[in-house]
This record gives C-alpha cells, sequence and structure tokens, in this order.
C-alpha cells in the first residue's frame, strides 16, 4: 500500500471512505449535468468526448462532439479519414495534435484490435494519445472498472480534501493523487465517481470563484474544516506564453478573390490554410534609430513581394491587431492589405496555395488564429492612413 504518512496525509478509515462515496454519489444522482456523452456506453463516443475535453470548455465542446460523430460515427470511418475532413472536424478547438492521435489510435484499433475499442486498462492505454487520465476516464466510465482518472479537477478536490503540500503542477506528484484515487474511488459505480468529482471541480470547487459552502463533502475536507481552503491546492505560477510577432498579408486579385497558402511545416498548426505569414520584429524595440535599422534589415513587405513573386498594391491604413495565445506561444498579428492586378504571376513550387472567394472559406480547414484575421479584416481599418 501506498506510504501515505511519507506525504503527511492521513488515509481515511473504511468506514469514512464509504460515507464519503456516498455522499458524492448521492449528490451525482441529483444534480449531475445532462451531457450527451453521457447517454451514451459507446466507448468510441465517450473517447471522443474524453480527448475533446482535455483542454476544453464542456458547452464548447458539446456541439464538436455531435458533428464528430456525425462525419466520423465509427472507428473505421475515423481511421480513414483524409487529413482535411480531420482538421474540420477539430477546426476551432485547438491542440490539433489531439485529432492526429485519434486517428493513430484508430487505426491501432483496426490493426491490432480487429476493429473493436479494446476493453483492459494496458490495452486502452496503449493507444496513441491516451495518458493515464484518458485510460482511468474510458475505463470507468465505458466498462465499469475500477480506474481513477486523474486530472487536475480531482487533484483540487483531492489536495483540499487530504491538504496535500505537494505541488499539483508537478508530474512527478500526480502518484500520490492517484493513490489517493485507489483507495476512494468506489467500486461499484467507478465511472460516476469519477465524473462527480470532475462535476465536483469544474463548479463548485472551481479554481476561480470556487463555492466550499455549497459542497456536498465539504464535511470530509481538511481544508475546509480548518479553514485552509485559500491554500490549497498548492501550485506554482505557469510560465507566461513567449510572445511572437507576425505580419498577415490579406492579399486579393481582381476577382476579389485571396491568397491562402497550406502551412507544411510540422509543428503548431501544420496542415491548416492561413493568410500568408511572415515572423516580424517586434513593434517596441528600444529605441527608434533600432526600429528602422531592423526595419531596413528586414523590410518584410518586400520580403514577401520576392516570396510569393507578387506585385502588390498595398492599402494604407491600419486592422486592429489579432492576438493568439497557444499553451507556450502568444501570437501577435499585424494585418496588412492589398490588390495584385495579375495573380497568375504567382508561382511557388514549394507552396501549395489558393486564390479563393470568401464563399468557399468553409471548404478549406481555418484555424482559430486564422478566423480572428478574417474577422478583422471584415471590421475594417481602425486607422484609414498609416502616416
Ligand atoms: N471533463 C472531462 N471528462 C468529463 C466528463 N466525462 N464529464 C464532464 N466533464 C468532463
Amino acid at each position: 500500500m501506498f506510504d501515505f504518512e511519507k506525504y503527511g496525509i492521513e488515509m481515511w478509515p473504511e468506514e469514512k471512505i464509504i460515507r464519503f462515496r456516498k455522499a458524492l454519489l448521492d449528490w451525482y444522482d441529483e444534480h449531475k449535468r445532462d451531457l450527451p456523452w453521457r447517454r451514451t456506453s459507446d466507448p468510441y463516443a465517450i473517447w471522443v468526448s474524453e480527448i475533446m475535453l482535455q483542454q476544453t470548455r464542456v458547452d464548447t465542446v458539446i456541439p464538436y462532439y455531435e458533428s464528430f460523430l456525425y462525419r466520423l460515427p465509427t472507428i473505421q470511418a475515423l481511421a480513414e479519414a483524409p487529413e482535411e475532413v480531420l482538421l474540420k472536424v477539430w477546426e476551432g478547438l485547438g491542440y490539433y495534435s489531439r485529432v492526429r492521435n485519434m486517428q493513430k489510435a484508430a487505426q491501432q484499433m483496426v490493426a491490432d484490435f480487429g476493429g473493436k475499442f479494446p476493453e483492459t486498462y494496458e490495452e486502452i492505454a496503449s493507444l496513441k494519445g491516451i495518458g493515464p487520465y484518458t485510460a482511468g476516464a474510458i475505463s470507468s466510465i465505458a466498462f465499469g472498472l475500477p480506474e481513477p482518472a486523474v486530472d487536475g479537477n480531482v487533484m483540487r478536490v483531492m489536495s483540499r480534501l487530504f491538504e496535500v503540500d505537494y505541488d499539483i503542477g508537478v508530474p512527478a506528484n500526480r502518484k500520490i493523487f492517484q493513490a489517493i484515487m485507489e483507495e476512494l474511488i468506489d467500486p461499484e459505480r467507478p465511472g460516476d465517481f469519477n465524473q462527480a468529482l470532475m462535476d465536483l471541480g469544474s463548479d463548485i470547487e472551481s479554481p476561480v470563484n470556487p463555492r466550499p459552502e455549497d459542497s456536498p463533502v465539504k464535511d470530509f475536507s481538511a481544508a475546509y474544516l480548518h479553514g485552509t481552503m485559500d491554500k490549497y491546492p498548492i501550485k506554482a505560477p505557469k510560465k507566461k506564453p513567449t510572445s511572437v510577432f507576425y505580419k498577415a498579408f490579406i492579399i486579393r486579385n481582381q476577382q476579389n478573390q485571396f491568397l491562402l497558402v497550406k502551412n507544411q511545416e510540422a509543428g503548431l498548426l501544420s496542415g491548416f490554410w492561413t493568410f500568408p505569414l511572415m515572423e516580424d520584429v517586434p513593434p517596441h524595440p528600444l529605441s527608434l534609430l533600432e526600429v528602422a535599422e531592423e526595419r531596413e534589415e528586414t523590410d518584410i513587405i518586400a520580403q514577401f513581394e520576392q516570396e510569393y513573386s507578387l506585385k502588390v498594391i498595398w492599402e494604407e491604413g491600419v486592422f486592429k491587431p489579432v492576438t493568439h495565445v497557444f499553451s507556450h506561444r502568444k501570437w501577435h498579428i499585424a494585418l496588412v492589405s492589398g490588390v495584385v492586378e495579375n495573380s497568375e504571376q504567382l508561382i511557388d513550387e514549394k507552396k501549395e496555395y489558393a486564390w479563393i472567394s470568401s464563399d468557399d472559406f468553409h471548404h478549406f480547414p481555418f484555424a482559430k488564429p486564422q478566423q480572428k484575421m478574417w474577422q478583422a479584416f471584415q471590421e475594417g481599418k481602425i486607422i484609414t492612413d498609416n502616416r
């Protein structure tokens, strides 16, 4: 058994654990949220929901979940889907490696598990993109296995229940919360137990504006009883994302079609279509002189015309800047716009590009930053003159 004492944790006696399970599940039975993935026992659908919910809020996930299952209703359909369909069903959700990994996992199921969803924790955890949290969630919810699903929400709740003095953001500490959950989880209703903690952690025990008075398990919570709720969970502040600056080129031709390119680089937003983007210098270097020097060095507008072999008639004015935060990066995008007389002259064999009317944008996967750029462009100039 896990050495709780070593970590300053007093594990409850069996009798208290049984009372805790009952208090939590009685509350869940009365208050549980009616969510679409709670009306199915199909492991494929439950998996889709759990992957979407990893980094995205429930309200946002619901419509994506439904359209994903409509477009790709089976493991086979997902395994065979073309990249454009994959990106389209995930468009706007972010963290696109999630859906790429799902396709690889579906292909694994076809190759190794006869096209069926595997039914043991170890097999589920062997699938691409499925870590211990998701393996625990699927095993318990879809197959009734007594496996904990430990995420940030659960660690927050556990750290308050037991006044755990270990940082929930440090991966090595996860084993402490896993061990607590292995003691507490209800072997009769593990899926409901895990989901009750998810509901509790995302509402009454949320990181912002928690309502500890309303908690169905407040009488079990050491932090609540000792008045130390503010101290838990222990969590070091996150590092700020690094800023990166871009110019986005919104270029039209005489037919009012816009230049889009496909991002062929691996990594962030790979495979998505975008208005051409080029990295730019930050707008506030130390001195004006430096700005002038840097600008000369990287005259980005000229660089664009050269790279795309285009002669552009540039338009004056400034659009609202677009920002987008990824987990480790913050993009700052300044839009520039212009018109070309002869779009046929564009030749760049290395790039996949297209001139597309805005009515046809919906055929192309557009990630959030691209959607924001299009919106800023449509809203028009906020300053009409550059001088
Ligand atoms: N977050 C992650 N999984 C969830 C689930 N099954 N229900 C509600 N919120 C969740």
